[in-house]
């Protein structure tokens, strides 16, 4: 794992924006794996800044999110598709029908896990994952205890989790208490990684991540094992 260590929130975004940036001029192609919660909020408003001032063009990506909400919309406020839509896709020139979100209302949601899985793998893979951190090491919505050969599948959302993401609702009896999120194993296929850590709480988190074991109790551990992993921290989070 690279490390790389920022005074603050803002130089993680542009740091983060960069090599998001990077990786598309490479490949104006590229598929990109996207994450939602507060974290990558300044990195997809660096984004947004781009390309309006350089015109960058999304017109040829393709996205994946890691998650979604079961029981919500896309036009609900807080499904992760509206997220998505309000902090990132309306401001760029992507083609609405390369974002992909697994869908919070399918009536059948195992079975929309089981497509997103094929679409991903038809798709190419992921060439660049952006990721969040959970306080108890959750990547996307796997949970402490979920297995690393895991592919996408309707996930428990653990009661910590429901509360830290309550900011995002009017209570915590309004998150939902599933979803659908990408696996460990679908996470780890991906080419490259990009993990951001930011604010006092998760040291403990980016503490057990490089020093813990690499175990299912602590699902990002596992990212020790993939070959190209870069963690943008800032100093709030590492000391
Ligand atoms: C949610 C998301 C994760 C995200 C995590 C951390 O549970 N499913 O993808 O990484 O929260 O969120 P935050 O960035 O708000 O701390």
């Amino acid at each position: 794992m690279k490390i790389i260590t920022v005074k603050g929130y803002k130089e993680l975004s542009e740091t983060a924006a960069q090599i998001v940036l990077q990786k598309i001029e490479q490949d104006p192609e590229a598929v990109i794996g996207l994450a939602t919660g507060s974290t990558p909020l300044g990195l997809y408003e660096e984004l947004a800044v781009d390309h309006q001032l350089n015109g960058t063009s999304y017109q040829k990506i393709t996205t994946f999110n890691l998650d979604e909400y079961v029981g919500l919309p896309a036009d609900h406020d807080h499904s992760y598709r509206y997220y998505m839509n309000e902090n990132l896709f309306t401001h760029l020139d992507i083609p609405k029908e390369q974002t992909h979100i697994p869908r919070g209302d399918a009536e059948d949601a195992a079975a929309e896990a089981k497509n997103y899985e094929e679409l991903i793998q038809r798709t190419g893979g992921i060439d660049l994952q952006i990721l969040g951190i959970g306080r108890n090491g959750h990547i996307g919505f796997n949970e402490p205890g979920t297995s690393f050969s895991s592919i996408t599948h309707l996930a428990d959302l653990t009661s910590s989790t429901r509360e830290a993401n309550k900011k995002f609702f009017d209570s915590v009896e309004e998150v939902p208490e599933l979803a659908i999120s990408m696996g460990i194993a679908t996470i780890m296929r991906s080419k490259e990684i990009l993990l951001l850590i930011t604010g006092k709480q998760k040291q403990s988190a980016f503490e057990q991540l490089t020093k813990g074991e690499v175990d299912e109790s602590f699902p990002a551990s596992v990212l020790r094992n993939h070959p190209h992993v870069t963690v943008i921290i800032d100093e709030d989070a590492k000391t």
